[in-house]
Order: C-alpha cells, then structure tokens, then sequence
C-alpha cells in the first residue's frame, strides 16, 4: 500500500492508502481525521467536499490523494485559526447556516475566489455549490461584504 505525505492545513501528514486514486476527501476524513470537509454527491455537484490545493478550490470527492503530494492543502479546519478569515466573520455576522452541513464547502470555495481576487457580487455569481436548506439568500448577503 502507497505512503505518501501530504501538507494540509500548514503541517505534514504521512498517510498509507489503500492506492493512489483513492479520494482526498477519504484521505482527510478517515485517515487525518479531519472531518470538516463533508461528502455529499461524490459526483462533483454539490461543493460540500471542497478544499483548497495550491490555493485553488477542488473537490476533494473527485482529486486523487497521489494528486495532491508536494501541494498544500487547506481545508475549512485551516482557513483561519480562530475564524477571523474575512468569509468566515461574515459568516457569523449574517448568520448564514442552517443545519450547517454545506457550509464548510462554502466558505472554502468564497475564499478560494477571494485568492484569485474577486470579490462581492462576482463570487456570489460563480457560486454553484448546493445547501438542501436553502441559505442562500443570507450567502449572498454575506458574499456582498467580500
Ligand atoms: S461530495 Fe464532492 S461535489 Fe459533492
Ligand atoms: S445549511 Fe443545511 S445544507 Fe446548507
């Protein structure tokens, strides 16, 4: 079985798996035991599995643990230590979540696009990511202070 190490959240992690196509998202769930980033579709729809690699937002149901050596990965356990990240404090001031499941997807993918320099208005456009509970009117007002 492969042993790879990966970077995640600023610290190495050295994980064996079962083989080199087997999802990140597994990687960090049941392997780091970073449980924040979520499954929900496996097909890449919904964004609830999102992370950051290289900066970039991917989904981690569909990105090969092989993939992701040598990179950094951040996931919503990283995006700031104490939730002051810009996204996650207008999070909190909005509201935002519901029962809460979808929104560690969110809040990666807003700042994601946040790296790459959009902001208001152009994230809240780009945002496909799904919420069963409906959040996204709050998302949009939060997403407007970015
Ligand atoms: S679980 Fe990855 S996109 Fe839905
Ligand atoms: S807050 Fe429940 S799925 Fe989005």
């Amino acid at each position: 079985m492969p042993t790879y190490t990966l970077n995640i959240n600023g610290n190495d992690h050295t994980v064996t798996v079962q083989d080199g196509n087997m999802p990140l998202l597994w990687v960090l769930r049941d392997i780091v035991g970073l449980t924040g980033t979520k499954y929900g579709c496996g097909i890449e729809v919904c964004g609830a599995c999102s992370v950051m690699v290289n900066g970039q937002r991917e989904l981690s149901c569909d990105f090969d643990v092989s993939s992701a050596v040598g990179k950094r990965i951040v996931t919503i356990e990283g995006l700031s230590a104490d939730r002051s990240h810009p996204a996650q404090q207008a999070w909190i001031e909005n509201q935002v979540p519901q029962c809460g499941y979808c929104q560690s997807g969110m809040l990666v993918t807003v700042a994601a696009a946040m790296n790459a320099g959009h902001h208001g208005n152009q994230i809240a456009s780009e945002l496909r990511n799904l919420c069963v509970c409906g959040t996204y009117q709050r998302i949009k007002q939060a997403i407007q202070k970015l």
